[in-house]
């Protein structure tokens, strides 16, 4: 079933969450499981396109024919990211952690016996899609991901400008969409907004894939 829409073409695919460490032993992350963007990655694979996917910390296996670099935190993933370009097409699929420990520390941090709290500060990460909307090597198709909980579409629409992203595929976490089997899209371009029913998650990697291959072959 390998159609070859995507034969010569590179496309980069982030997935999964970031871990930011806070100790030895400590991490914030959040709920991604990988799944779509892994689903991503294995359908542009199977359409023949030369595939590079940067993926964060998760219990996947490695799809057929895509080359796997694994990460940890955001700025890792920044970094495995921008070492990839050129590519003809980018997906930023990963849920990266906005925030990370400001100064990690070297040594378990300990209960002081003060009651309080020890404090926790907190930086900004770098925006992986911001920063290749605005790259020199920007790849010509440039596409988010939105993960809400309401208003999805207005959102979405105010992030393809935000991040100059092409498209923003927008989905409702507020179910049960994170580490689930299946999605609800809406794809937010300038064009427009095309809502796709529920499907499972490989189905809308194949229809995404397929709306790639006929954006690139123009
Ligand atoms: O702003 P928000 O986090 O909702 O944007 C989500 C989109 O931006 C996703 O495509 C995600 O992969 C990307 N993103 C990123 N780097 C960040 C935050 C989000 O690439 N630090």
């Amino acid at each position: 079933e390998p159609d070859g829409t995507l034969l010569g073409k590179h496309i980069l695919v982030t997935a999964g969450p970031t871990h930011e460490p806070i100790d030895p032993v400590r991490y914030i992350a959040n709920r991604s499981s990988g799944k779509q963007g892994f689903a991503i990655a294995a359908a542009a694979a199977r359409a023949g396109a030369r595939v590079t996917l940067v993926a964060g910390p998760v219990h996947l296996p490695t799809p057929a024919g895509v080359e796997r670099i694994n990460v940890q935190t955001a700025r890792e993933m920044m970094a495995a990211v921008e070492a990839a370009l050129p590519a003809d097409a980018a997906i930023m699929v990963a849920a990266v952690a906005d925030w990370r420990a400001a100064d990690a520390a070297d040594q378990k941090i300990k209960k002081d016996g003060s009651g309080q709290p020890a404090p926790l500060a907190l930086a900004e990460n770098p925006d992986i899609l911001a920063t290749l909307g605005h790259h020199a090597q920007r790849p010509a198709l440039l596409i988010g991901f939105a993960a809400e909980t309401q208003r999805i579409a207005e959102h979405a629409q105010a992030k393809l400008a935000k991040k100059g992203a092409d498209w923003i595929v927008a989905n409702d976490v507020s179910g049960d969409v994170m580490g689930g089997d299946s999605n609800a899209v809406q794809i937010v371009t300038t064009a427009g907004i095309e809502s796709w029913p529920a499907m499972a998650k490989e189905d809308v990697a194949l229809r995404l894939i397929e709306k790639v291959a006929d954006a690139l072959s123009v």
